[in-house]
Parts: structure tokens; C-alpha cells; sequence
């Protein structure tokens, strides 16, 4: 396809024609200050722009929205600036969760109802990744995304503290008795040193390298730290970039295929990355009219080696990752593993984009003759306890319990796990397995981040760090720990996981990824007889109506199936 001309922009019908209407955007238009200079004939570039101050991982939006625009101002186009909704992970009650659809339509909606031609997508907070992909995959139009990039570590006593991943760690010790106050407090002091998103693992860092492999970032972008210069100077390049995407009409449609999809879980399963990642890449194919579903994530997670030796499944943080090559230099790593032929926002190939990469420190990024874990980071499990699935993150389970067999003890909700957890008479041991009802995306509602169940205190006192624990909540991309997550059918609407009772005996076989409750189906017949399916409250159709997607999917071009894996897995 041949350069588009001035006329046939999208602009064009707000700006170029000579009708009443037209006359009312130029004028209004002037009315900011601008001249016909600054916009005739000329692409118009909106700035999705995720800043808020209640998202603290977004804090240097405002800075690098002025750097995109001097990329476009040097281009030749014309940069025009939009907030969109933040939905900043650390601050917002229940879950960021049940907005992401949110995020969705309101992208979508901006970029359609305003003369815009092409978008550089600012975000990186969990969310906000899927969030402004799904509205930029929907509605089609050039679209490049710069993650917020991961903050500095964090520092406590010249130890390096790591988002999320050494809050769980830290707390559990001081409910142990293990940290004082004053230390508590010192920690909380050094744990966010600078702007940006997580620096471990976590969905954040997952989500952007995800989205580099998709072909939806400038080549080495998820990598940058927030606070270094660099990261300022990819804002610019990729407003320079998107004006030429806008001429070579260079779409989402061409990049998101199904293929680009299957770098991305590859590249997310090396990293060891967050589980909420089968949540919305599922949710981001579907709008781009790809394929993907849960059992292709997990035969592709089984097959790819985790390399990347990062918190929570491993030792270093993004600053170190970046050091020693960064995404790039990994995905050289994988190279026989990923199609170098996807197409990216710059025009080149994957394979060109990672030509020249190297590793600088084999101990982040370790080699592929000696994996950190021969599969990667996610496995999908199946069972009576899990019909439609289930999710485990073994990178960062303590190895005796990949394979385990114990007792339930059954928590029917978060604010009763909240009141026993740490009562000296919970009936648990090292071998139980703690079980969360009512946390899935009814439930919760929102499907929040509860899965990672604190353990409880006196073991902690005995000095236990890992037990098995079962919800059908999400958790963190921080957090660790053998935690089985996402179980469907949720409890809420009557799922197996609502007839657990305690004391039941339960067994978990990753390397079999099964799942399975060890009571029989007549006892399980009668259990589920005498279940009230709460979902008929009052409340439940207000939920429903929040989190499936039905009025975001109506618009999106061939994503006529569930809107991700928590309307998937809540089928
Ligand atoms: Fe924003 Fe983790 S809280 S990226």
C-alpha cells in the first residue's frame, strides 16, 4: 500500500473541508493557540495519557507526553494530548480489575470520536497496558505504546528491596516477629525510590514486555528504566515514529495477529512473569481477532525455558535486567522459539529488531544450556476442583509442593480468612491447604488480587514460608508462593470449589497439572443440593454488567468471543 495522502487522513474531515463544521474545529482549534501551520495537511497524533496523582507509577507522564510531542512536532505532525483513565494498581479499592474494560472503551471512544490519525498510548501500570491496547486494537488506527518503564530498585541498608514481591516478604517476617518498627518503617521509606511502574517481575514488567514482543513497542522500550535518560529519549523517538505509521498506514490489525500473540506468551513465560498475564493477553487477542486460549498458553509456556532470573521467581530486578541486555538480548536468547517475521511498530522485522542484541551478565539472563526452570512461568491445571481451569505460577512455588496432598481449611470469604487466619486455634500445619472461597470475578467482586494468602501466623513463628493455597482470585505479579489461582467455575456461581468443606483432602500434581478434590461425587451431589447460588442477590447483576465485557466486545472488529480468561474462565 502506497503513503496516504494529506486528504485522505482522518483529520481530514474535521480539518481540511471548507463547511460550517470545519470552520468550528479551526477556529476553536486557534482558540488553544495553535496556527494553521501547526495542523494543516499535517497527521494529528493523540496522546493517550494515563497520569494521575493517584498513580505514582505514572508520575512522569506528564514529562514524557512533551518529549512524544517534541517527536511529533519534529515529524511533522501535530500532537494533541488526552487524559485517560489512570487506574493506578497501588491506590484504587476493590481491584483496578474492574475497570480495565473501562480503560478499554474509553480509549476506543477517544480515538473515535476526535480527529485523530494516529496514537502513542502512554501506560504501564498493570491495567493499563491491556486497557489502551484493546481500545487502540479495536479501533485500528496507528498506534505505538510506551510503557512507563520499571522504577529504580529499592534500597534498605544496602539490600535491594523489590516492589510487591519484598512487601509480602518483609510483613510476613515482622507478623513473625522477625522486624521492629522501626525497621517496617525504614523499608517503607526505600522500597519506591523513584517513578515507574514495579521493578520485579510483576504484572507491570510482564504486560511491557509482552507488549514489545507483540510489536506494539519501539525495539528495547519495556526495558528502560522510568528514571533514566533513555526512556526520555524513546518517548521522542516514538512520536517521530507514529507520524510515519500514520502514512504508511501501519495498523494493529497488521501487528496483533496471532502469531505476534504467541512471541508474547513466550517472551512473558522466559521472563517468569505475572500469571495475570494469561488473563489479558487472552482478553487482547480476542479483541484483535486472534487466536488464543488456555491451552495454548500453557503448551506454549511448557515449551519455552525461564531465562530471566528476576523477582519474585528469582534473584535480580528490572534495573539489573536492563543492564545486562535487556528484553532484547533475551528474545535473542529464544530466538528458534519466536517467528522473527512479525511486523512492528517500526516497520522491521522482529529478528531485524533483535539483530546485534547481546547478553552482558549471565547470571540475570541465564543461557539456555543451563534454564533456570526447563518450562515457564505459568501452567494451567485441570481436575474436578477446576473444570474449566486453573492457574499456578511454578517458578516461584517451593519445590516440595509442587506435588502435594493435604487437608482443606476453608475460608468462605476474604473478610472471614481476614478474622481466622492468625487465631492460635486454626486447625492448620504446614501440610494443610488454605482454600478462599467467593474471590473470583463475581465474588470478590473484580476477581482481586486475594490469592496469595497470607499465611498463618504461628506457622510463620515455625518458621514456614510456603503452603499450598487455592482461590478463584487473582494474585499480584509480585507475589509468590504455591498459590493456585483463577479456579473456574468461581465459587460465587456455584463451582466445585464452593463444596469444599474442611478437612477435605485435596492434591495438587503440577508436572500432571492436575487438581483434584478426593471426595466422591455422590458426597459431592449432595453438597451441591444444599448450596444457595449467591450470584441471585441483588447485587450480582450490577457486577456482572462491570466486568463482562458485552458492551466494550460490540465494538471490536471480529472479537465477537469472551472478552479474557475472567469471563472465560467464569463461563
Ligand atoms: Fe503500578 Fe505495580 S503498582 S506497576
Amino acid at each position: 500500500m502506497g503513503r496516504k495522502t494529506p486528504q485522505e487522513l482522518r483529520s481530514h474531515r474535521w480539518y481540511g473541508v471548507d463547511d460550517m463544521r470545519s470552520f468550528g474545529h479551526r477556529s476553536r482549534t486557534k482558540q488553544m493557540g495553535f496556527a494553521a501551520e501547526d495542523y494543516a495537511g499535517k497527521p494529528v497524533i493523540g496522546i493517550l495519557n494515563t497520569w494521575s496523582e493517584v498513580n505514582p507509577c505514572h508520575a512522569h507522564f506528564r514529562l514524557r507526553a512533551d518529549e512524544v510531542k517534541r517527536g511529533v512536532w519534529q515529524a511533522g505532525g501535530f500532537p494533541l494530548e488526552m487524559p485517560a483513565m489512570s487506574l493506578g494498581e497501588p491506590i484504587m479499592k476493590p481491584t483496578t480489575m474492574l475497570y480495565r474494560n473501562l480503560l478499554a472503551m474509553e480509549a476506543e471512544e477517544l480515538l473515535r470520536s476526535n480527529p485523530v490519525d494516529g496514537v502513542v498510548l502512554l501506560g504501564g501500570c498493570d491495567k493499563t497496558v491491556p486497557g489502551l491496547l484493546m481500545g487502540a486494537a479495536s479501533m485500528n488506527l496507528p498506534a505505538i505504546f510506551v510503557p512507563a518503564g520499571p522504577m529504580l530498585r529499592g534500597n534498605w541498608h544496602g539490600t535491594t528491596l523489590g516492589s510487591g514481591s519484598d512487601t509480602w516478604k518483609y510483613w510476613a517476617e515482622r507478623r513473625a516477629g522477625n522486624i521492629d518498627e522501626k525497621a517496617w518503617t525504614e523499608i517503607e521509606d526505600g522500597i519506591a525510590r523513584s517513578f515507574g511502574t514495579c521493578m520485579t517481575m510483576g504484572t507491570a514488567s510482564t504486560m511491557a514486555a509482552a507488549s514489545e514482543a507483540l510489536g506494539m513497542t519501539l525495539p528495547g522500550a519495556s526495558s528502560i528504566p522510568a528514571a533514566d535518560s533513555g526512556h526520555a529519549r524513546m518517548a521522542t523517538a516514538a512520536g517521530r515514529r507514529i507520524v510515519e505509521m500514520v502514512w504508511e498506514d501501519l495498523k494493529p490489525a497488521d501487528l496483533m495477529t496471532t502469531r505476534a500473540f504467541e512471541n508474547s506468551v513466550r517472551v512473558a513465560m522466559s521472563l517468569g512473569g505475572s500469571t495475570n498475564a494469561i488473563v489479558h493477553l487472552i482478553a487482547m487477542a480476542g479483541r484483535a481477532g486472534a487466536k488464543l486460549d488456555l491451552d495454548r498458553f500453557d503448551a506454549l509456556s511448557r515449551s519455552t525455558p525461564f531465562l530471566a532470573n528476576i523477582r519474585p521467581s528469582g534473584k535480580y530486578l528490572m534495573e539489573d535486567f536492563f543492564y545486562a541486555g535487556g528484553l532484547r538480548a533475551l528474545m535473542v536468547r529464544l530466538r528458534d522459539l519466536l517467528h522473527l517475521d512479525c511486523n512492528t511498530v517500526n516497520g522491521r522485522s522482529l529478528g531485524e529488531n533483535i539483530d546485534g542484541a547481546e547478553v552482558y551478565n549471565e547470571d540475570v539472563i541465564v543461557p539456555r544450556n543451563r534454564p533456570l526452570s526447563p518450562e515457564g512461568g505459568v501452567a494451567v491445571l485441570r481436575g474436578n476442583l477446576c473444570p474449566n481451569g486453573a492457574v499456578i505460577k511454578p517458578t516461584a512455588v517451593e519445590p516440595h509442593l509442587l506435588k502435594h496432598a493435604g487437608p482443606a481449611i476453608v475460608f468462605k470469604d476474604y473478610n472471614d480468612m481476614a478474622a481466622r487466619i492468625d487465631n492460635p486455634n486454626l486447625p492448620a500445619t504446614k501440610d494443610s491447604v488454605l482454600v478462599l472461597q467467593s474471590a473470583g470475578p463475581l465474588g470478590g467482586p473484580g476477581m482481586p488480587e486475594w490469592g496469595q494468602l497470607p499465611l498463618p501466623k504461628k506457622l510463620l513463628q515455625q518458621g514456614v514460608r510456603d503452603m499450598v493455597r487455592i482461590s478463584d482470585a487473582r494474585m499480584s505479579g509480585t507475589s509468590y508462593g504455591a498459590c493456585v489461582l483463577h479456579v473456574a467455575p468461581e465459587s460465587f456461581v456455584g463451582g466445585p470449589l464452593a463444596l469444599v468443606r474442611e478437612g477435605d483432602m485435596i492434591e495438587l500434581d503440577v508436572a500432571a497439572r492436575r487438581l483434584t478434590l478426593r471426595v466422591d461425587e455422590a458426597e459431592l451431589g449432595r453438597r451441591r443440593r444444599a448450596t444457595t447460588l449467591q450470584h441471585l442477590s441483588a447485587g450480582g447483576g450490577r457486577v456482572r454488567r462491570q466486568l463482562l465485557p458485552a458492551d466494550s466486545a460490540r465494538h471490536a472488529p471480529g472479537a465477537d468471543g469472551p472478552d479474557g480468561a475472567a469471563a472465560d474462565l467464569a463461563a
